[in-house]
């Protein structure tokens, strides 16, 4: 029998954007990643598909798409997480968001499972300005809608957040039954956030804030379901009310170093084109 030479890591989402940063910061490590997506045969939908992903694994870095604070979210993962201590992947981890109250029942889902869990709360991604739903409406219309009110945000580049994911997967158990808080450097409004953005792209964009209700009412228009609607008015309402308008050192205690600053990531991501039209 060979010897295994590294921990083997199952990365799910791996083609999204934190998915592919853990990927990658994982590989970096020396890890083996098994990517795990719809492409490769993994389906959170579908239960069958799971145990062909999981088994003879070390770990799971587990990202639920659409929202963790969604019934599915909180299904899903405590589900796979049983699965996966069943096939002896014990060690999870699990990406979650910073003062969302909804997302609980998910994190307690997970630690129900008996895993050698972790849990990454994470602020709001700096790359929401970049990847995402919301890059098309800034980068052709100028102009970027959002509840975010006038309330401060410290915004995290999803590259930290990756360091911190493969961090915690090995160094051995120093934070197992932890949650992690990982926020960026600096406190911005959404309104700095998007002036920030065209200083960096060299042209004029805008924030309007919404009403979260109208906020809705615009994603209801560009064909979400009402429950999704529903959810994710109640997550905006929650994380936009001023809870989150504060720092955490997460990445500093685990990685020993500043987070990434919000005007490298906007130079960086103006250099590369996100925001020209
Ligand atoms: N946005 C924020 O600021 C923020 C902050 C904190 C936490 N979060 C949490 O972050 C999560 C989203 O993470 P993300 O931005 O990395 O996601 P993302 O970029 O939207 O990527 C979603 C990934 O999930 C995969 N996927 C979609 N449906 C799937 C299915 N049925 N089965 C298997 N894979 C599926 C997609 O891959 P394929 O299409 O290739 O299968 C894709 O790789 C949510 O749980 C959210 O609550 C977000």
């Amino acid at each position: 029998m060979t010897q295994k030479s590294g921990m083997t890591v199952v990365v799910t989402g791996a083609s999204g954007r934190t998915g592919s940063r853990v990927a990658r910061a994982a590989r970096a490590a020396g890890l083996e990643v098994r990517a795990a997506s719809r492409a490769g045969g993994f389906d959170w939908a579908d239960r069958a598909t799971w145990a062909p992903t999981l088994r003879g694994a070390d770990a799971a870095y587990l990202v639920h798409p659409g929202d963790v604070g969604s019934p599915a979210a909180t299904r899903g993962v405590g589900l796979l997480a049983h699965e996966a201590v069943a096939l002896g992947v014990r060690r999870l981890v699990l990406l979650s968001a910073r003062g969302e109250v909804q997302a609980r029942p998910t994190e307690e889902a997970l630690r129900e499972s008996g895993a050698d869990w972790t849990v990454v709360r994470s602020a709001w991604f700096m790359q929401n300005f970049s990847e995402g739903p919301l890059v098309e409406e800034l980068r052709l219309g100028g102009e970027l809608v959002f509840p975010g009110g006038a309330v401060r945000e410290p915004f995290v580049d999803l590259r930290d957040v990756a360091d911190v994911v493969v961090a915690a997967l090995t160094t051995g158990d120093r934070y197992v039954g932890l949650g992690i808080d990982v926020t960026g450097p600096r406190l911005l409004t959404f309104g700095e956030a998007v002036a920030e953005v065209a200083k960096a792209a060299g042209r004029e964009l805008t924030y309007r804030p919404v009403p979260t209700e109208e906020y809705g009412a615009r994603l209801a228009g560009f064909g979400e379901p009402p429950e999704v609607v529903e959810l994710l008015v109640d997550v905006f309402e929650t994380l936009l009310d001023g809870r989150n308008a504060h720092l955490s050192d997460g990445v500093r205690q685990v990685l020993g170093r500043e987070p990434r600053d919000f005007t490298a990531f906007a130079t960086e991501a103006a250099a590369a084109g996100t925001w020209t039209p």
